[in-house]
């Protein structure tokens, strides 16, 4: 039986979602169900009938309800402002949709928290769309770490940097908007490194920020002269404290020259270290002491390593960047079709975003603040 999917969004991530559709039932033949791409929804009609016909779904409709609770949808997928999540998220899990949801799970804790409600009341299937956890050097430092490759961790560090921000003349968008992004870059691609340092080394318990805004106002996406306020951060320092007593720290940036893309972390422990690159993404560097030598290995990721989670059967043919959402989506495609796979859950993402509350507390307050974590969900 196909899996019918709805699409709440149809900007940036529509096509990235779509590409991870049309990709997953290429690479997991036997195990991704089939699928239909129905109907795409976003407020901006000329924009949801673009999506339509350019990434192939069958239908448009400015209608939510023509998504969240229509007959011929199974799988609600909601890429909109983080603002917007709420709305569809609640609407598709009261109607018995699975889901999935883009990160961070909602602009703030409340809501957050809302949506992890509604699923656990529902008890469907859900995910989050922290592709990077998902990458398959990370899945195998996930794999070293649970080994005690590195014995005890001891310390974390990750950053994620863009520079596009830098250009004052990028124009305001939802992402300068506190009240809907909920946050900055700290929000935006610290919640992805939130999510990689409790995958790898655990909850975190504590966190002291700082934060600056750099550009405080930008043009209107409009020909208008005015220029609007940010209210949110462009760059980010975050200290950490996590419950196995390991420190760490973040560093969040959207207007760091000469960064296109960088993210990466370490995790450094009594026995051994490693590291990661997104600017190599098909290696993870280890470092054992009892090896006696002194210096990283350099491991190659590949079929070996990662099972049945390679893209192709060839190592070291390197994927990228698209890849990482097929990995994702078709994850959760398996799991609704009874594989037993791991996918980000809504606890994930309410996980993170109890962190990032804690980080816009601590940047205000300038102190260490309590991460607030809810009672486990279902
Ligand atoms: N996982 C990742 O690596 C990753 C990368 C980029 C963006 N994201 C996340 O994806 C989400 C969308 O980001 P984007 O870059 O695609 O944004 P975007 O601005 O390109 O597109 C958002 C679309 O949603 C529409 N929209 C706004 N409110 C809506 C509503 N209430 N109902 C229906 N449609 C609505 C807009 O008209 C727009 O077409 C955000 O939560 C963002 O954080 C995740």
């Amino acid at each position: 039986l196909a899996v019918r999917v709805g699409l709440v969004g149809a900007g940036f991530m529509a096509k990235a979602h779509t590409l991870a559709y049309r990709a997953a039932p290429l690479f997991w033949p036997d195990e991704v169900p089939a699928l239909e791409l129905v109907r795409v929804v976003d407020v901006d009609r000329v924009q949801a009938e673009r999506a339509a016909d350019r990434l192939g779904w069958r239908e448009a409709t400015t209608d939510l309800a023509a998504v969240a609770q229509a007959d011929d949808v199974d799988l609600v997928d909601v890429v909109t402002p983080n603002d917007a999540h709420e709305e569809a998220a609640v609407a598709a899990a009261a109607h018995g949709k699975a889901l999935v949801c883009e990160k961070p799970l909602a602009h703030d804790l409340p809501s957050a928290r809302r949506i992890a409600a509604a699923v656990d009341a529902a008890g469907i299937l859900a995910a989050v769309s922290f592709v990077y956890r998902q990458w398959p050097a990370v899945q195998l430092a996930r794999r070293l770490l649970d080994e005690g490759a590195v014995g005890r961790p001891r310390r974390f560090g990750a950053h994620f940097l863009h520079d596009y921000a830098a250009d004052e003349a990028l124009p305001l968008t939802w992402r300068f908007q506190r009240e809907r992004a909920g946050a900055g870059s700290v929000g935006d691609l610290g919640s992805h490194l939130i999510d990689l340092a409790h995958h790898l080394v655990g909850p975190i318990v504590a966190v002291h920020a700082l934060t600056a805004t750099y550009v405080p106002e930008r043009p209107g996406a409009t020909a208008a002269p005015e220029r609007l306020p940010v209210n949110v951060d462009d760059a980010a320092d975050v200290l950490l404290r996590f419950a196995c007593g390991a420190t760490g720290h973040l560093r969040t940036g959207w207007a760091a020259r000469g960064h296109r893309t960088q993210w990466g972390f370490d995790v450094l422990g009594d026995e051994g270290a490693l590291r990661f690159s997104w600017e190599r993404p098909a290696l993870l560097e280890l470092h054992r002491a009892r090896d006696g030598r002194g210096g990283f290995e350099a491991i190659a990721v590949g079929p070996e390593h990662i099972g049945d989670e390679a893209l192709w059967p060839v190592a070291g043919q390197g994927s990228g960047w698209g890849d990482a959402f097929v990995l994702t989506i078709a994850r959760l495609l398996r799991r609704l079709n009874g594989v037993d796979v791991e996918v980000p859950s809504v606890t994930d993402g309410l996980r993170a975003n109890e962190v990032l509350a804690a980080v816009l507390a601590s940047a205000e307050a300038g102190a260490w603040v309590p991460v607030t974590t809810g009672p486990p969900l279902r």
